[in-house]
């Protein structure tokens, strides 16, 4: 991909290059019929020469890189940082340890030229006085969990209630509201950042100690990679995601329903009319679930199919393709001004696909862009929707002593 920056350290690079064969002709010629032992000498010190020139060459690009910034206080006088994480092509996000929330994700057009692809504030008050989850780590149970009860073990578990209903995404204080503990941590391809959290036993109503560690890469290939893992001292079910809203023109460039999607789904999860999965899974085909083949994400978003009216639009988990727990592709998405192609690929074997539709122009964002209803879509990877009630789901459960352990990638 070419990249502003990259295009004029490209060129240093080139230039660079082009003085080695130089230098090594003007001192070959003269020396043409000199003794071998001197040839020797020259041949070494051009080899050298190509050496050095391939490491200036290297080094002509940027280098991945972590800046860390006061973001504030919350009410309970906690501080918040936010950090910039940078890779060597000048793609950058910026995430605070509040919520784990990614605020800004900067990358490249076809053309080079970077825009922030994901809906977000530049102050902690504007996520402190309530957002639809823009950004944020999801937990301890992404989506909905039906009339917020489970039974584990033979014991039934009362979660907040705060979706109609229903339990959505984590609860009242979910860990979208949380302070994380961050870390910066050194890798080799990228800038990573490593947050921590303990849910505590009883926390929102769930069971056990749960011990979360999120890892945010940004690799040099473009990529956000997130991978999350999980311990706990008492059985538990735990569903973790990430929820950004993205608009691959920008954030708070209009609408996202001529962005093109394809969706690796042969079926989805159909819901009641409060967004709980009744149980099924249904196939794409002929309906306007059906993403098998790249189309407009707007083409049939109205048509009077009573999925979309109880999702008012797309807000519903599609069932991937592919063996859970293996990476595999979930979604590609373009938007074809700007050239921009994301994809999405996890080891979860659902993902939520959700068209903005609550978003009605009460935010205002970065650069005081207002976010109006489909101003962004999410892929939130993950389990299905109310698992711990559908036996024929993938289990959510934890068991005491197992380990949690998923990744997502969302490359550009
Ligand atoms: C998820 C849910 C939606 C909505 C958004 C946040 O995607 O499925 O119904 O609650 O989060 O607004």
């Amino acid at each position: 991909m070419c990249r502003t920056r990259g295009a004029g350290e490209g060129a240093r690079a080139r230039s660079i290059h082009l003085l080695v064969p130089s230098l090594f002709f003007a001192h070959t010629e003269g020396e043409q019929n000199e003794e071998p032992m001197k040839l020797r000498t020259n041949l070494l010190l051009t080899l050298l020469l190509c050496a050095v020139t391939l490491m200036l060459t290297v080094d002509a690009h940027g280098q991945a890189g972590m800046l860390k910034d006061d973001f504030g206080k919350t009410p309970e006088g906690q501080s918040v940082d936010i950090y910039t994480l940078t890779n060597s092509h000048g793609a950058e996000v910026k995430i605070t340890n509040y919520g784990g929330i990614v605020t800004s994700l900067k990358v490249p057009d076809r053309t080079g030229r970077l825009a922030d692809v994901v809906l977000g504030f530049d102050n902690l008050d504007a996520y402190l006085k309530g957002h639809p989850y823009f950004g944020a780590i999801i937990g301890r149970y992404g989506n909905r969990i039906a009339k917020g009860r489970f039974t584990l073990d033979g014991v039934e578990y009362k979660l907040a209630v705060n979706n109609g209903a229903n339990h959505l995404h984590g609860g009242i204080k979910g860990f979208d509201k949380v302070v994380w503990n961050a870390r910066p941590l050194k890798v080799g391809n990228g800038a990573a950042l490593e947050l921590t959290y303990l849910s505590k036993d009883g926390e929102e109503g769930y069971p056990g100690n749960l011990s979360v560690k999120v890892t945010y890469t940004l690799t040099n290939a473009n990529e956000l990679k997130i991978e999350y893992s999980a311990t706990t001292d008492k059985d538990t079910v735990v569903n973790l995601t990430h929820h950004s809203y993205f608009n691959l023109a920008g954030q708070g460039e209009g609408d996202i329903l001529k962005h093109k999607l394809f969706m690796n789904a042969n079926r989805f999860t159909p819901t009641d009319e409060g967004s709980i999965p009744t149980g099924e899974l249904r196939s794409v085909r002929n309906t306007p679930f059906n993403f098998l083949r790249m189309t407009e994400i707007g083409a049939r978003i109205n048509e009077p199919d009573q999925q979309l009216q109880f999702g008012k639009g797309y807000d519903h988990n599609f069932v991937l393709n592919g063996k859970i727990g293996t990476m595999r592709l979930g979604a590609r998405v373009y938007e074809a001004g700007s050239g921009r192609v994301m994809e999405v690929w996890t080891t979860e074997p659902g993902m939520q696909f959700y068209t903005g539709n609550f978003l009605d122009g009460t935010l205002t964002g970065i650069g005081g862009r207002v976010y109006q209803q489909r101003y962004g879509f999410c892929l939130e990877t993950q389990h299905y929707p109310d698992s711990p009630n559908q036996a024929k789901f993938p289990s959510t459960i934890l068991k005491k002593g197992g380990r949690y352990h998923t990744v997502t990638v969302y490359k550009f």
